[in-house]
């Protein structure tokens, strides 16, 4: 039987136990640092998986999950810190729908921690974007209500905050053919009006599940082609400015299975404090015929100037960044 991580050093795509010993559910998820804590959350799958049609694949919403960590190998449950709603099929977090990808910042001029995600009917037609707030990073969040970007669909997402302070949603738009870059109203909680369209008009060869770090004054956003829950080869792109031209640079994983993302999908890329050029790339395997059994694919991502690259490792721990 596949013995489970249990928390003394990265053992990417083995099953994950939290400190109580239950498998940490906060996939398509982001971390946020916080005096010392890192705070993860994501999308809690621990439901039955049912198969829709057209290769839909989902579980019933739970809500997001947040889990506190200071060594990101021990994680907390801290609880669904948004739940699913359970009686109001018309409410964006119905059980009946999808609520992807959370990702959350802090606010320091209006202290709120704000978190957006994706929200989406089961056949991903609504495709917008949600918004919740909340005075702790550990919740409760309150749900604010969900928009179309820019009036543009907006289906998997990120967030980005710049040392300036200013804040970019990023989402994949216009039936995946270009990924938005939008920057956020000083509170955060909507859009300024600046965009610009990002990565036009591949077709069929669209971006998703973006994450975006900085480097050397430079900007980076790895991102997967579009194959639903199937694997597909990661592309890293970089930029002078958020709102500026990205150029694609390639695919940073390297060895065997690059191409398929080490059999994963990227959610967010963490910058190691203190280590210029030493990141975490953490990415989803997802297993489509069971969701909840998903797996988190966590690697080391190193920059040498615009050079990314993120290799395999069975099990690693920090000390490589050493
Ligand atoms: C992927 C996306 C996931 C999820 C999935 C549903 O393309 O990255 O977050 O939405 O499709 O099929």
């Amino acid at each position: 039987m596949e013995r489970p991580g249990v928390g003394e050093c990265f053992e990417p795509g083995k099953v994950w136990l939290d400190v109580a010993g239950a498998p940490i559910q906060a996939h398509g998820g982001g971390i946020l640092y916080d005096c010392g804590t890192y705070y993860w959350f994501g999308e809690n799958k621990d439901g039955e998986t049912k198969f829709v049609a057209n290769e839909v694949h989902r579980v019933d919403v739970v809500g997001i999950s947040c889990y506190s960590s200071r060594d990101l190998l021990h994680w907390k449950h801290e609880g669904v810190v948004l739940p699913a709603n359970m009686d109001d099929p018309a409410h964006d977090l119905h059980v009946s729908k999808v609520a992807e990808r959370p990702k959350v910042i802090y606010n320091a001029a209006t202290r709120q921690y704000v978190m957006w995600l994706h929200v989406d009917t089961y056949k991903y037609e609504y495709a917008r974007a949600g918004v919740a707030v909340s005075d702790a990073p550990t919740g409760p969040y309150r749900y604010l209500g969900s928009s179309r970007p820019n009036d543009a669909e907006s289906r998997d997402m990120t967030v980005f905050q710049d040392d300036d302070g200013s804040a970019y949603l990023i989402y994949s738009s216009e039936r995946h053919s270009t990924l938005h870059i939008s920057r956020l109203t000083p509170d955060y909680l909507g859009q300024s009006g600046q965009f610009i369209r990002a990565f036009v008009t591949r077709p069929l060869n669209g971006r998703e599940a973006p994450a975006v770090f900085m480097h050397d004054g430079h900007y980076f956003m790895v991102s997967s082609g579009c194959t639903g829950w199937d694997a597909n080869p990661a592309e890293y792109a970089m930029a002078r400015s958020m709102l500026g031209e990205w150029q694609v640079l390639g695919d940073p994983c390297c060895g065997p299975d690059h191409e398929t993302t080490f059999h994963a999908q990227s959610t967010f890329v963490l910058p190691m404090p203190g280590r210029p050029g030493c990141f975490i790339f953490m990415a989803d395997r997802w297993q489509k015929e069971n969701l909840r059994d998903s797996r988190y694919v966590w690697l080391p991502l190193r920059m040498s100037g615009s050079h990314a690259t993120i290799a395999w490792h069975d099990r690693w721990d920090c000390s490589v960044f050493a």
